[in-house]
């Protein structure tokens, strides 16, 4: 009998030079720049640049790829019409099929700049369909791109018809940021193994999308959602905890396949939801974030087995205080890391050999075929 790895957990498919994650410390870094200098300092722009380039621009290549993204941010007519016939279907079914609705004549065989290109065109696009089909599900008038705003300054006027305050778009670009990229996870390892076949960059991100919908990955924002609302307020916790944990049911926000201490992103996305409470001074729920957090992981003991909070505990109440709808929030993860998915597939590509793994057959071999009449 072969070693089985359930869960892959612990087996390594390759090397790579796009991210690290140190599970033990709770830091990570993308290109060797640490995750809490980018969410700080850089734009959503750069970090892309940084991803697929591998290093991070100057002025004048920062500019010329700010414009490059920005000038494919428009739709066609044949993705349009693909929101339109699924208005009343779920974001996530959505978004996968209006992304793979924007390739166009996309058979053959690409250079490594055509594969960029391609991938450029996917995360310029993913804002204006996701916003797109935001207004035609609610009935309002969708919103063109706007070539003049920053990646995440045109996504949330395309949204709301407004353009944000400085610090709703450092909000919306740091979550970005934050989310852009995590080394080799479910939808990652997806689209690579896409992409080994040697399929298109198109397949390769519409079948990351896929993975990431599952609750397991990045479906868990919106239950954690659904989880503070449900507990209300901090006098609350230990009951609903409790309750849960004796029902041997997971705590959604918590829990991690690599971390086994706080995510660090948690910090970035605590602090832009403070700046974002503080500018509209709307009610605050950082601490009942927080007591929920002290609760799992020092009172029940989960810290001992490595279970802290992941990004998930705090992404949807900075969502929530954005204005976007909880449904979305699955959304905006995609939106984020189709760069790390296009980063990703670029590698895979330098030096590729197709990912194909075995299982171990444990069923009965030789059974006599009866046909079907005498069965
Ligand atoms: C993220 C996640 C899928 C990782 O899965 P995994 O690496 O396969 O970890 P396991 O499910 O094997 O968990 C290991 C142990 O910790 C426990 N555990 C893991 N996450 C937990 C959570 N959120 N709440 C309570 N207990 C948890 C498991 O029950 C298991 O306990 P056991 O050893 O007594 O059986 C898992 O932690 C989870 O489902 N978390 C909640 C959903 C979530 O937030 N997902 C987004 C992650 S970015």
């Amino acid at each position: 009998m072969p070693e089985i790895h359930k869960g892959l957990e612990g087996v390594y498919i390759d090397e790579s030079n796009i991210s690290r994650v140190f599970g033990d410390e709770g830091k990570l870094t993308y290109r060797g720049y640490w995750i809490d200098d980018l969410a700080q300092h850089s734009t959503y722009e750069e970090v892309v640049y940084l991803l697929l380039y591998g290093e991070l621009p100057d002025q004048e290549e920062l500019d010329a790829f700010t414009n490059q993204l920005a000038s494919h941010r428009e739709i066609s007519d044949t993705t349009r019409n693909v929101i339109d016939g699924m208005a009343d279907a779920g974001p996530m079914d959505v978004l996968r099929t209006a992304v793979s609705s924007t390739a166009e004549a996309t058979e053959g065989e690409f250079s490594v700049e055509e594969n960029r290109q391609h991938g450029i065109e996917i995360i310029a696009k993913v804002p204006t369909i996701l916003a797109y089909f935001n207004r035609v599900r609610n009935g309002e008038e969708p919103i063109k791109p706007r070539e003049d705003l920053s990646h995440a300054a045109n996504f949330y006027y395309m949204l709301h018809g407004e353009e944000p305050t400085e610090v709703q778009e450092h909000a919306v670009n740091t979550a970005m940021v934050l989310y852009a990229e995590h080394g080799m996870n479910a939808s990652t390892f997806t689209a690579v193994t896409i992409a080994s076949t040697q399929a298109n960059m198109y397949s390769a991100v519409t079948g990351g999308i896929g993975a990431l919908q599952g609750p397991l990955h990045g479906g868990a924002t919106e239950t954690v959602v659904d989880m503070l609302d449900d507990i209300g307020s901090a006098d609350s916790v230990a009951d609903w905890v409790d309750a849960r944990i004796d029902a041997h049911e997971k705590i959604p926000g918590f829990g991690h396949r690599v971390y086994r201490s706080v995510d660090p992103r948690c910090a970035q996305f605590a602090r832009v939801y403070q700046e974002l409470v503080d500018e509209d001074g709307e009610s605050a729920r950082l601490e009942l974030i927080e007591t929920v957090h002290e609760y799992v992981v020092e009172e029940k003991g989960l810290g001992e087995k490595g279970i802290y909070p992941n990004t998930d505990l705090y992404s949807g109440t900075v969502y929530s205080a954005l204005g976007i709808d909880p449904d979305l929030y699955t959304c905006m993860f995609t939106m984020a890391r189709v760069a790390g998915w296009v980063a990703h597939v670029l590698e895979q590509w330098e030096d590729n050999r197709i990912l194909r793994p075995r299982v171990e057959y444990t069923g009965e071999v030789g059974k006599e075929f009866v046909p079907v009449e005498e069965r």
